[in-house]
């Protein structure tokens, strides 16, 4: 089969490499439909993820049909069109059983790393992933989703991710109606924060990025204020905005490869002294008011890094994070979907065939082309 696998950093390829098999009973094999790239997978482009290996497959978000199951699956059949959360989770743990599926203890155990992921190094387990045709989806029945007639591929597929991640973070913010917002990142993440955010009640959503393109597009989509932080000093114009407290709640939906600090992204991208650039959870603490919530979905690394955690705590601020646990959202999700207040297709600026894909890498990490969003079909006839 052709997927999409890593050649050392900054190197992706298109390559051959054998049809996954059933490895397990539980075990299922998905023919891969539609794939997205996501600001995680450039973490690993970048060559920031510990133990990503040459040849390994990337792709955490996707959706596909069952080609084949195990002999102890129940629950899902051969044909049908499903998709698979991010994290790979065994349904029966300790936390799977508490909601927590980005936190299952038995598809990565012994580490605080994080769970099983898809396509995300061997730090998260190295399974293979869904940027190919073909994906072995262990514990099948219990991760699976599947996808109504009346959805899309396109619509469902960043449920399995960015939109489900977005939602998280806006539900982490514990929204009671008429709070103000900010939205650090206008990528997929930040967009469906704030899509999210207006529908938990919040008064007021800014977000900030510096992409014209990308807040351009916010702001017609969504309504939203846009700060461009190449444009304005984001803390005092924050606290300008909010008569000097600063936001009830800050999403960080930027993470460990954050701009705006020359030092932090020596330190942190370059050299790699620091898991990373804290720019954006410092911003964060120093835009959001005194006792508000600070809702960090961007990644980070778990090494140490310069977060201003003085300043965190002298304003009594609460931080809530996490990998979204995708699979209890998916039926909410699903419904706003159908009662159509959301297009998630929207985002996808780029639809393209597989073999494109190293190009698009690229164009998605140098945000050029317009570009907010890439999805592949792997399977797709190419001319
Ligand atoms: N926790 C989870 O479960 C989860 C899931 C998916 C993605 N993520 C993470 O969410 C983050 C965003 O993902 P994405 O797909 O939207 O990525 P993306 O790269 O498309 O978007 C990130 C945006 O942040 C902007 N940015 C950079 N520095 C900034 C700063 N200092 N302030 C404000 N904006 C800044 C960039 O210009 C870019 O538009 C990534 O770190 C990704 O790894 C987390
Ligand atoms: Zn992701
Ligand atoms: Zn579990």
């Amino acid at each position: 089969m052709r997927a999409l696998t890593y050649e050392g950093p900054n190197h992706v390829a298109v390559s051959n490499k054998p049809d996954p098999k059933i490895e397990h009973p539980q075990d299922g094999i998905v023919r891969v439909d539609t794939a997205a790239i996501c600001g995680s997978d450039l973490h690993l482009l970048h060559g920031l993820v510990p133990d990503t290996r040459i040849g390994f497959t990337f792709g955490h978000e996707f959706t596909g049909t069952i080609e084949e199951v195990g002999r102890q699956v129940s629950g899902v059949s051969v044909g049908d069109r499903v998709m698979l959360p991010f994290q790979i989770f065994c349904g029966g743990c300790f936390f799977c059983e508490r909601g927590l599926t980005s936190c299952c203890e038995n598809t990565n155990p012994a580490t605080d790393a994080g769970t099983g992921i898809y396509g995300y190094s061997h730090t998260t387990g190295g399974y293979d992933g869904g940027q190919a045709q073909y994906v072995r989806v262990p514990f099948i029945g219990v991760d699976a989703e599947k996808i109504p007639e009346d959805v899309d591929n396109l619509d469902a597929l960043p449920v399995t991710d960015a939109f489900t991640t977005g939602y998280q973070a806006a539900e982490m913010c514990r929204l009671e109606g008429g709070e103000t917002v900010l939205v650090l990142g206008a990528g997929p993440v930040g967009l469906f924060a704030a899509w999210s955010a207006w529908a938990m009640g919040a008064g007021r959503v800014i977000v900030v990025d510096k992409e014209q393109y990308r807040l351009d597009f916010a702001r017609d989509w969504l309504g939203v204020e846009t700060l461009n932080f190449l444009e304005c000093d984001v803390v005092t114009t924050v606290k300008g905005m909010t008569e000097d407290r600063g936001a009830d709640a800050t999403i960080d939906a930027v993470g460990c490869e954050a701009a705006g600090s020359p030092m932090h992204r020596l330190a942190g991208v370059k050299l790699k002294l620091e898991a990373g650039s804290p720019q954006a959870v410092n911003t964060a603490i120093h835009a959001t008011r005194k006792g508000g919530t600070i809702s960090l979905i961007g990644v980070y690394g778990p090494p140490m890094i310069g977060v201003d955690l003085g300043t965190y705590m002298n304003k009594a601020q609460t931080m809530r994070t996490g990998q979204a646990s995708v699979k209890r959202y998916m039926p909410r999700l699903l419904e706003h979907i159908r009662a159509g207040r959301i297009k998630p297709s929207r985002v996808f600026t780029h639809r393209r065939p597989l073999e494109e894909a190293p190009a698009l890498y690229h164009t998605f990490a140098q945000k050029k082309d317009g570009c907010i969003k890439v999805a592949l079909f792997p399977n797709a006839t190419l001319h």
